[in-house]
């Protein structure tokens, strides 16, 4: 991506934040980058989701699938405050969008301990309806929600989940059906 203009500018839209926080933007030729950087913890979670959900419908989506992605990325940023400053001390958050014509592309990096996403991106439903379990659908949440996920652990260094969502994609009868069952599972058993 070529930039042409680049400005830092404190994010202001929650005292919770103060002067941590930043919205960068990168103005190139076809694509706009976003970046709000925030310590972890959950009182910033909500900063994160205004923050995408303009971004979101700016970009086109409808309503539903503003939710949808706002949810993808809670999920992601929750997994974040809960689990990568286990045990060590607490880092950022940090939520990067890239923004094309056709696509909406959501970063959310921590430097925290790191795990293996693969251990959690499909869970056996079927096992987990039939005990009553609480959590643990997170990540197979956020592949349901979004097109395209991919994680990249660096423990310590930087772990990331990369998501994507096209602007113009319908989504098949078997995604919403994935999705009916694994949002109302998450609201069962939160
Ligand atoms: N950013 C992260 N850093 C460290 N561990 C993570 C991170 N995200 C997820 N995990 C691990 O993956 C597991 C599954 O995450 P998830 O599917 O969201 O379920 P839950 O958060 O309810 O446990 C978590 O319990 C945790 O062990
Ligand atoms: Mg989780």
């Amino acid at each position: 991506m070529k930039s042409t203009r680049v400005e830092t500018k404190p994010y202001k839209n929650s005292e919770q934040l103060k002067s941590k926080a930043r919205e960068t933007t990168i103005l190139g030729h076809h694509a706009k980058k976003y970046r709000l950087i925030t310590p972890s913890e959950s009182a910033n979670l909500e900063l994160i989701r205004d923050f995408i959900g303009k971004l979101a419908y700016r970009a086109g989506f409808n309503g539903d699938h503003v939710s949808k992605i706002q949810l993808a990325a809670d999920e992601a940023c929750t997994n974040v405050v809960h689990h990568a400053y286990e045990d060590i001390p607490a880092g950022p958050i940090d939520v990067e969008i890239v923004v094309n014509r056709d696509k909406f592309q959501i970063t959310v990096s921590d430097k925290g301990v790191g795990f293996d996403p693969e251990k959690f991106a499909q869970p056996d439903m079927v096992e987990y309806l039939s005990k009553f379990k609480k959590g643990g659908l997170g990540i197979h949440l956020i592949h349901t929600l979004m097109d395209e996920v991919t994680f990249k652990i660096e423990p310590l260094r930087k772990n990331s989940v990369k998501m994507i969502k096209y602007v113009h994609k319908p989504e098949s009868a078997d995604k919403l059906r994935q999705q009916e069952i694994i949002l109302r599972e998450t609201k069962k058993r939160r």
